[in-house]
């Protein structure tokens, strides 16, 4: 019988539920060597938990999660708090001896990742990743795979985006996720950093300096209470950085928008290199694009159709799309495979050391955007 490994959720809103959907449908796929069992679930608002035990059946529910650390059934743990609380939750998650699987960005500044660090240090005999799903679409896949084959040649520009438009309504009421208090200062690079800044910490690319144009466009939300209230957190952000590279530095452009308008959401990220170049976009799910050039020769870019080609195998037919429920399942997928001893096909999830990077850079874009300076980013 297939290995079960027993997972505790921490938070049970809208990534909690995107978890228990991908587990609920683990049939999905194929050659797996471990499958996750939600045996507990733990959010302080009850309201939220009839939804898992209604489709999973009966398992632990709590609204602490010292209890749900304290049952020994629970073998791992994913965590989808609000950002103020990571750097609280998940220590406590390694200290009971849970794996863990986070959701970024692993703590609301620089000072609470860096407990979350010291935490995970403390014990090597885990294992932590990082949530960052958009890298496993097919698409992404295939410019990783040119990237290293060393395609690109020197590079011109690397241009990585997550744009959408969840705060394009000024009339949206406030949440957690505008309030700088329990998002953290970074504002929409928090929400969005660790997504554009995966597969360039992967490729090696670690930008030397920054600067950024913050925007800030909707000063106050209703309170849904009949008032308004302050909304503090930068809506928008372009990050230029300048990338130290063997054939010369080049710029990495990475925008991390909230307000973006006609995009719903959209992640990219764009290569461009004197050899060759590669393009994927989640607005063409089932394509990416690229381009080799020679001395003198032709332009010409090549989209292909990828149809369903994941790196872990499903039962759906090549020919049909990938998106975002497919991604979150592969990106468990990954997790779980490593958890039972497998190395998730060559791409793990975000480690701890990637977020840890990423924190360095989103520490300097912040004081690079505030005071309008180049900023060193300091690793
Ligand atoms: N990977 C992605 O694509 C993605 C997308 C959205 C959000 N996120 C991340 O997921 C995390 C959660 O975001 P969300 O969109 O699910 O938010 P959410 O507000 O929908 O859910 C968070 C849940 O945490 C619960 N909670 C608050 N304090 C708690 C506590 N002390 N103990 C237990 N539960 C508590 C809340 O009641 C809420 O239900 C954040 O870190 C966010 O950055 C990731």
């Amino acid at each position: 019988m297939m290995r079960e490994i027993r997972f505790g959720i921490i938070g049970c809103g809208l990534m909690g539920r995107e978890f228990a959907s991908a587990a609920a449908r683990w049939l999905h796929l194929t050659g797996m060597r471990a499958r996750p069992r939600i045996v507990a679930v733990c959010d302080t608002n009850p309201a939220l938990m009839g939804w898992y035990t209604d489709a999973l059946g009966p398992m632990q529910v709590t609204t602490d999660y010292r209890d749900l650390l304290a049952n020994a059934e629970v073998e791992a743990v994913y965590c989808a708090v609000p950002h103020v609380l990571h750097a609280e939750i998940y220590p406590a998650i390694l200290a009971a001896g849970k794996h863990l699987l986070g959701e970024k960005p692993f703590g609301m500044d620089l000072a609470q990742n860096r407990a979350i660090s010291a935490a995970i240090a403390a014990r090597p005999d885990l294992l932590v990743r990082c949530s960052s799903e958009m890298p496993f679409y097919p698409g992404a896949q295939k410019v990783v795979e040119f990237v290293r084959s060393g395609a690109v040649g020197p590079v011109l520009e690397v241009e990585a985006c997550f744009l959408h438009s969840s705060d394009i309504n000024p009339e949206k009421p406030i949440n957690w996720k505008r309030m700088a208090g329990v998002n953290g200062d970074y504002g929409c690079m928090g929400d969005l950093g660790m997504h554009v800044l995966h597969v360039p910490l992967r490729l090696g690319w670690r930008p030397a300096r920054v600067t950024a144009s913050l925007v800030k466009r909707v000063e106050t939300r209703p309170d849904g209470k009949g008032g308004r209230v302050a909304c503090d957190t930068w809506d928008n952000a372009t990050i230029t950085c300048t990338v130290p590279d063997a054939a010369g530095d080049f710029p990495m452009v990475l925008k991390t928008w909230r307000i973006a308008p006609g995009e719903a959401n959209t992640w990219s990220i764009r290569v461009l290199g004197m050899k060759g170049s590669a393009v994927f976009t989640t607005k063409s799910p089932r394509q990416w694009q690229w381009m080799r050039y020679e001395a003198g020769g032709s332009q010409g870019w090549v989209t292909e159709d990828l149809g369903y080609t994941p790196l872990f195998g499903a039962i759906t037919g090549g020919i049909f799309e990938f998106g975002f429920t497919d991604a979150i399942q592969q990106m468990w997928a990954a997790f779980v495979d490593e958890l039972a001893g497998g190395d998730a096909q060559g791409f793990p999830c975000a480690t701890p050391e990637e977020a840890a990077a990423h924190h360095a850079v989103l520490t300097a874009a912040l004081q690079a955007g505030t005071s309008g300076q180049s900023v060193e980013v300091c690793w």
